[in-house]
């Protein structure tokens, strides 16, 4: 169906009002319009801003999606917000800890009646759609990480025409939440829902350890055992996905049988 609903304003008493989880020490911050959420979290970070802290926007001048391309982030439509933590963790680890990023959102998602899976990173799909990315941020003190702000994009309201004529030809692999429900979504409702499951999924993290989100990332992901074609800066080659490493990358076997520790290319199903 086609819709493309400008839907009721983010506000910071409505996100407040639905949250489940403890706010005393979070702050929040929202913009009418960033360059990124992201960027103007690690800014924040960079002058002491504490864990817990969340940027949202109604738009993004120059939203960015992994491997360096822009997302698409008009004003009225969708979500784009970032959450601060300090967790402490080598560089090593921070790819698994930010699939608190996904499967809060499947969890978010699933409270409103939709099925989601994730495609390795952190994609959420829906009917084989995506819906939303998260971008993860690290930033070093010394060898330390000093944070990690995880970000998330949801085509929440926009319609297919608007992605259509944003994303071209790639429109065909995107939805959005309002198009698979078939009505408007209240933003401020799923924005408070993907909070609470960040917070929830970030606790079991601390209680729990990180096996937990790669257990429960793999019970949500498509790309295992699929025949994937993985393109970086340097070689293309097609293999079968055999599953995580410890750190959270995507183990590739390749046709002569190597396994490839695969962090930041673009992985593709390949049939
Ligand atoms: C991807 O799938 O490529 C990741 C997209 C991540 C987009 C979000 S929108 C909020 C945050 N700020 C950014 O600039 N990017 C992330």
């Amino acid at each position: 169906m086609m819709l493309s609903l400008k839907s009721a304003p983010l506000t910071l008493d409505e996100i407040r009002r639905r949250l489940v989880s403890d706010t005393t020490d979070r702050h929040f911050y929202l913009f009418s319009e960033v360059d990124s959420t992201n960027d103007s979290l690690r800014e924040l970070a960079g002058r002491g801003a504490r864990e817990g802290t969340v940027v949202v926007a109604e738009a993004q001048r120059r939203g960015r999606g992994r491997l360096g391309r822009p997302w698409f982030s008009p004003s009225g439509f969708n979500i784009y917000a970032s959450v601060l933590f300090r967790p402490p963790i080598v560089p090593d680890d921070a790819p698994a800890f930010s699939f608190i990023a996904s499967l809060a959102l499947v969890d978010a998602l699933e409270s409103l009646g939709v099925s989601a899976e994730i495609k390795w990173p952190n994609d959420v799909l829906v009917d084989g759609k995506k819906v939303a990315g998260a971008l993860a941020d690290c930033g070093m003190r010394g060898a330390a990480v000093d944070y990690v702000i995880l970000g998330i994009g949801v085509n929440v309201n926009i319609g297919a025409a608007a992605l259509r004529d944003a994303l071209g030809p790639a429109a065909r692999f995107a939805t959005s939440v309002a198009d698979v429900l078939g009505h408007e979504v209240d933003r401020n409702a799923l924005l408070a829902a993907w909070l609470d499951a960040v917070a929830a999924w970030h606790r079991r993290w601390k209680e729990e350890g990180p096996a937990v989100l790669r257990k429960a990332w793999a019970d949500r992901d498509i790309l295992s055992g699929r025949r994937v074609e993985v393109r970086g800066d340097g070689e293309s080659f097609v293999g079968r996905v055999r599953g995580l490493a410890p750190t959270g990358a995507l183990v590739v076997v390749d046709t002569l049988g190597r396994a490839h520790h695969v962090t930041s290319d673009e992985v593709r199903l390949y049939d």
